[in-house]
């Protein structure tokens, strides 16, 4: 076990982390050059499109007779619980900063959970080679983000031309701890740091061996699921799945377990055997709980047995994800899904157009109100047009969470602002050192759904990162806003908001879908009413296709004939009915980000 080094790597998005993981494979002879052109092209094409990385796959590599085992930490804040049981599973810490753009948001919240799990930090500043890199004020950020820390412990490299690559991998030896087991192990362990479906062998999870050791044949037991099953295979990442004889205490590997989902092999849940079973499990385990709800309804009615199929499909690879079915009266039967937050939402419907090729219509996502009516009923609604008819409501409530923003002090006035402004009920300011401080407010889950990050980001300068969990419901005053595009209420268009900011809403969802829709070669009129009274209204004007462009010089009257046919024509098509409004999909999402 003293041979071996478990670590990760945290960085914000672009600062380098893939390319520096593709050079430490590349230079501990993990994969060839030919090997590595075919590996890059295994990502998603999301991630590869949007230029983020979602999740590296894990890999081990041998360097200087020692066992190098990375593992990936997802940046985004919907998957903290994932990023929380990833750095649980490993001794140490790569802290990748760009040296032309210094520490941000990202790299400090994760930072912050690596520090809470006791994690060895090894500092690397990246893309030295860029003439606008600043190495020396850099390191001074990183030093005093980490006292510790000294400036010859800070590496700096080009991740892009290999420059002092291999020193990361010394430092890894040298100052990474080798995994310990602890000195009275009660049965063998490991902890699932994340898991997924194949179709021909089921779930494979990812796991972290604390104590005992896995081989095939070995009767599991999941201690939080409380699953059974019987290990088919394990091995290792080299960077391909392996098999070995073996998994012992303080690696790294997967367990072929059979299962058929991976909500029976949570992340965070601690395996053991029966053989040699554990009385406690590892600490951290939760079950993730979708917090954001949205529609989801096939564009063509026909395809709704393959979207059901589709669904069926993700959720063997997403233990986050739930469904369950709906009906809507414009767009026919569908579902109801559930998601971690906005990225997944996002995410989940690439995959479905793209893996699935399913034409979709996503609602305009929502959080979970529990509504008490006149009669003593108790219902929980998961949508707008859910919601009972309002002189039948004694009382309706809403998810709260406690959320932690972490801001440089120059930032606090205008973060409080937002806060407020977005219905937050401040409880503390503390003060990291002279320069950072955590502001800790209660709010409604629903007031992050809207434009809160971007919003957050842009005061800041992209320097406040945040941090929430869910605490509990609280009572609140809601209307039903219906929005209608050429006069027709678009049904899934339909929000749920605040009595008090029903107006203003509306002013700013009508704009925003001013902006997305497409024009049309009619006029469109865009409103929002609430119990049928226009609230808002705004215009997109009619597209002018340039019919006299093909016109030089000449007779004016001629120019103004073409138009005045231009203009009938518009009329006739606006008679006949052919003034349908196709909504977009960006038109839902418009609505949140407004
Ligand atoms: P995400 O995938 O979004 O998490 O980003 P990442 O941190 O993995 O960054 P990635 O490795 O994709 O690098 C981002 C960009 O920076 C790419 O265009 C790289 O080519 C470039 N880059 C990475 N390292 C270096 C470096 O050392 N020097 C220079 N000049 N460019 C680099």
């Amino acid at each position: 076990m003293k041979n071996i080094r478990n670590f990760c790597i945290i960085a914000h998005i672009d600062h380098g982390k893939s390319t520096l993981a593709d050079r430490l494979l590349e230079i501990t002879g993990t994969v060839t050059q030919r090997e590595m052109k075919s590996q890059l092209l295994d990502q998603m094409d999301i991630e590869r499109e949007r230029g983020i990385t979602i999740k590296l796959q894990p890999v081990r590599m041998e360097w200087k007779g020692c066992e190098l085992n990375l593992i990936d930490t997802p940046g985004h804040v919907d998957f903290a619980y994932e990023v929380s049981r990833s750095l649980a599973a490993v001794e140490g810490a790569l802290l990748v900063v760009d040296a032309t753009q210094g520490v941000e948001a990202q790299t400090l919240a994760n930072l912050h959970l690596a520090q809470e799990q006791g994690l060895v930090i090894i500092p690397v500043i990246n893309k030295v080679d860029l003439p606008a890199a600043d190495v020396e004020s850099v390191t001074q950020e990183i030093m005093s983000l980490l006292p510790d820390i000294k400036p010859e412990d800070v590496i700096a490299i080009s991740a892009k031309t290999g420059k002092n690559v291999e020193s990361i991998l010394d430092a890894i030896i040298e100052k990474l701890p080798a995994p310990m087991t602890p000195e009275t192990p009660e049965g063998t362990k490991a902890l699932v740091f994340d898991s997924f479906f194949d179709d021909y062998r089921g779930v494979i999870t990812y796991v972290r061996v604390f104590s005992g050791s896995f081989k095939q044949g070995d009767k599991l037991l999941f201690m939080g699921t409380k699953n059974h099953s019987e290990t088919i295979e394990v091995g290792s990442f080299r960077p391909k799945l392996t098999p070995s004889s073996s998994l012992e205490a303080g690696e790294i590997g997967y367990i072929v377990t059979g299962l058929k989902s991976v909500a029976d092999a949570r992340v965070g849940d601690t395996i053991t055997t029966e053989a040699n079973q554990a009385t406690k499990s590892l600490a951290g385990y939760k079950e993730s709980k979708p917090f954001v709800f949205a529609g989801v309804f096939p564009k063509d009615g026909a395809q709704y047995q393959e979207l059901r199929d589709a669904l069926d499909k993700m959720q063997l690879s997403d233990a986050s994800f739930t469904f369950e079915p709906e009906r809507s009266s414009s767009l026919g039967p569908g579902f109801r899904c559930g998601f971690l937050g906005l990225l997944h939402v996002e995410i989940f419907q690439e995959r479905l157009k793209r893996e699935y090729g399913l034409e979709l219509i996503l609602t305009t996502p929502s959080v979970e109100y529990q509504i008490t009516l006149k009669n003593g009923e108790e219902k929980n609604i998961h949508s707008p047009h859910e919601y009972p008819d309002p002189s039948s409501i004694l009382e309706t409530r809403e998810p709260y969470i406690s959320i932690e923003v972490i801001t440089p002090s120059e930032y606090i006035g205008s973060i409080m602002n937002v806060m407020t402004e977005k219905r937050g009920e401040y409880i503390t300011t503390e003060y990291l050192d002279e320069t950072r401080a955590i502001l800790t407010y209660d709010m409604p889950l629903f007031s992050i759904l809207t434009d809160f990050y971007d919003t957050i980001k842009s005061v800041s300068s992209g320097y406040a990162s945040l941090n929430y969990e869910y605490t509990d419901y609280r009572p609140c005053e809601l209307v039903k806003m219906d929005i209608l595009v050429a006069e027709d209420v678009v049904e899934p268009l339909s929000v749920l908001v605040y009595k008090d900011t029903a107006y203003n809403a509306g002013k700013k969802i009508v704009e925003a879908l001013k902006d997305t829709l497409p024009r049309e070669m009619f006029e469109i009129k865009i409103q929002a009413a609430v119990g049928g009274k226009i609230i808002a209204s705004a215009r997109l004007s009619a597209m002018r296709k340039d019919v006299t462009a093909k016109l030089y010089g000449g007779d004016v009257t001629r120019k103004r004939k073409l138009l005045e046919k231009q203009k009938k024509g518009k009329k006739k098509m606006k008679a006949m009915g052919m003034g349908k409004v196709d909504i977009p999909q960006e038109a839902f999402l418009s609505i949140l980000k407004r």
